[in-house]
């Protein structure tokens, strides 16, 4: 089976289930303050699982492109990867837990064939907040799943959300693929790591409302979020042993292959994990600069997570001996080659991706010889643990990110210490840097009223800044926190203090005049033909939302927003600068008060 098969057997599959198709959304959320990337499928559609309607009804499926970092020291093994497609399936207020699962079951033994015997399930197993999830079980022991396939666990495996929080959450079941080994022990389980069980689908069932309080209330809305691990489920189709095996993964290992003249498939386990650390990452790092958001590698938010997998993989092919320039081109060629048809915009930034990488290829190739030397030292005069300074000092000075040098540390039998890493790092850097940590840690997109209003004012300073500027003028980006607005858009020089001022002009005349903000659902070409901005066409479906406010801006977007712009009191631009080439970043407040 192709990717591409699987892709089409499972949107056809809720097609014919009634779900209308929606297309990947950006790796990188826009509006977005608590997260980096999008670390799920139900990412994008945040708005809509908390209430607003979506314009394509209320069932939907996609494939979507997914980043995150929390599996990062799995990757290597068979089934974990930093970038993966997930396959969604949503029911907004509409079908629940018994459609929900016997339409996964439907799929997974119908559809794909895997045979019953070979799938098993978990459930929630309730605490004192919440009960006991018979009703999933029930459900399983319908569709034929005897006992000792349902398995019961805690919130830590088996409940989702809220976003933020308070808000929709609730249980989850899990469905997992039995690789037929061994158990590992009496106690193995879909939730052991020893590799018998790969966990393929999620469905969240949103029946939840967590209240400040920390108490839960049943919801009269309920929401189904799935997610179906698109790499995973293509390996265990094709009786493979891991996700480098797929067609994925292939052209990626026999360039690597090619190029260090190792056969991967007759080499140590070392060099193994090193072909894998560097398929993984390049093909992550591919994905991200491939993206129309123009991330660049550097020490703040996405580009410091881009920095850091591209030094890794740059580290993992040094171990394969290969150390030319313009290597990690080659390879990002063939990721671009590979997934073009499906994501255009690989190609699109084709050249974006491969400038990028020889700038951080050649930054990074200036310190990393040295740095090599210096760390080998430090730690054979360390007998046990690597100190925060050390770490600190490899990070500042030769720019090894934590993890490579914790990799470092294990190949020689250290341990390091991360705290004191962390203490230092605070000490020296700005919060922004530890504030790109804690948010790609974090949860999903708070629905502040602060963030519907700033995400207004984004609308507005978008519109002004057309009518200053010009209209060839386009977002690049947005980021929304509770305090301020930042908004990037394509301009090649400085803007002067005076162009600033009349856009604020602009915004705060729009404020003044108490407007409606508007939102209409309408077909993407009358949502053109009425002059709206934003992102057009295939990306969306037939049907978009279009928030109109006055003659000020006319947007497609998913909300949320202010209902009025009275409630955006003043707004003032607090910074201008350079976001990268050709790219222009405004930071702006608003008074709340
Ligand atoms: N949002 C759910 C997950 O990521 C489906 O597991």
């Amino acid at each position: 089976m192709t990717g591409k098969e699987l892709r089409k057997l499972y949107v056809d599959f809720f097609k014919s289930k009634d779900h209308k198709e929606i297309y990947s959304a950006s790796l990188i959320p826009d509006n977005d303050p608590s997260v980096l990337f999008t670390t799920a499928g139900m990412h994008p559609l945040v708005p809509y699982l908390l209430g607003q309607k979506h314009p394509l009804g209320k069932r939907l499926v996609d494939y979507q492109k997914c980043f995150r970092t929390c599996d990062i020291d799995s990757v290597g093994d068979s089934c974990h990867l930093t970038f993966f497609e997930m396959l969604g399936n949503w029911s907004l207020n509409d079908y629940f837990k018994k459609e929900s699962l016997t339409m996964s079951h439907e799929f997974l033994t119908k559809v794909l064939g895997i045979p019953q015997e070979r799938i098993a399930v978990t459930c929630f197993e309730g605490d004192e907040l919440a009960p006991k999830d018979m009703e999933t079980y029930s459900i399983w022991k319908e569709l034929g799943y005897p006992d000792e396939r349902i398995f019961f666990y805690s919130k830590k495996e088996n409940w989702w959300g809220p976003v933020g929080n308070t808000g929709p959450c609730g249980p989850d079941s899990e469905i997992f693929y039995d690789t037929g080994k061994e158990a590992c022990s009496k106690e193995c389980g879909p939730a052991c790591s020893c590799g018998k069980y790969v966990e393929m689908w999620n469905n969240v069932f949103m029946e939840y409302n967590r209240n400040e309080d920390g108490t839960f209330e049943k919801m009269k809305n309920h929401n189904v979020d799935t997610g179906l691990g698109f790499e995973r489920v293509l390996y265990i189709m094709n009786n493979q042993e891991s996700t480098y095996d797929t067609e994925l993964f292939q052209p990626i290992i026999k360039k690597i292959s090619e190029i260090s003249n190792i056969d991967y498939y007759n080499t140590s386990e070392e060099n193994i994990f090193s072909f894998r650390v560097v398929a993984d990452h390049l093909r992550s790092a591919t994905f991200i600069l491939g993206d129309d958001k123009d991330v660049t590698p550097s020490n703040v938010d996405q580009g410091y997570i881009l920095r850091r997998i591209i030094r890794r993989a740059m580290r993992h092919l040094r171990k394969l001996d290969i150390t030319g320039n313009g290597v990690m081109n080659e390879i990002a060629k063939v990721v671009v080659e590979n997934y073009s048809d499906i994501y255009p915009e690989l190609e699109r930034n084709e050249d974006y991706i491969y400038s990028q990488l020889t700038k951080e290829e050649a930054t990074f190739n200036k310190t990393l010889d040295k740095g090599m030397k210096v760390a080998e030292k430090m730690m054979q005069s360390i007998d046990k643990i690597v100190d925060g300074e050390t770490l600190f000092h490899l990070y500042d000075t030769y720019g090894f990110p934590i993890e490579f040098t914790k990799e470092l540390a294990i190949e020689k039998g250290l341990a390091i210490d991360e705290e004191g890493f962390a203490v230092k790092f605070r000490e020296h850097q700005e919060k922004s840097r530890i504030g790109a940590e804690q948010k790609f840690k974090g949860g999903l997109a708070d629905s502040k009223v602060e963030t519907a209003r700033l995400h207004t004012a984004t609308h507005l300073l978008n519109g002004a800044l057309r009518r200053v500027l010009g209209d060839t003028i386009y977002q690049k980006g947005s980021n929304i926190t509770s305090e301020r607005l930042r908004f990037d858009f394509s301009f090649d020089r400085k803007v002067t203090p005076e162009e600033l001022e009349r856009v604020s002009v602009i915004v705060n005349e729009a404020i003044n005049k108490n407007i409606p903000v508007v939102c209409e659902e309408m077909t993407v070409e009358e949502a053109k033909s009425q002059g709206a901005i934003g992102v057009f066409g295939d990306k969306y479906g037939e049907k978009v939302k279009v928030y109109t406010i006055g003659e000020y801006s006319k947007e497609i977007c998913g909300g949320p927003h202010a209902n009025n712009t009275e409630e955006l009191k003043n707004f003032k631009i607090i910074k201008e600068e350079s976001s990268s080439a050709g790219v222009r970043r405004i930071k702006a407040i608003i008074d709340f008060e």
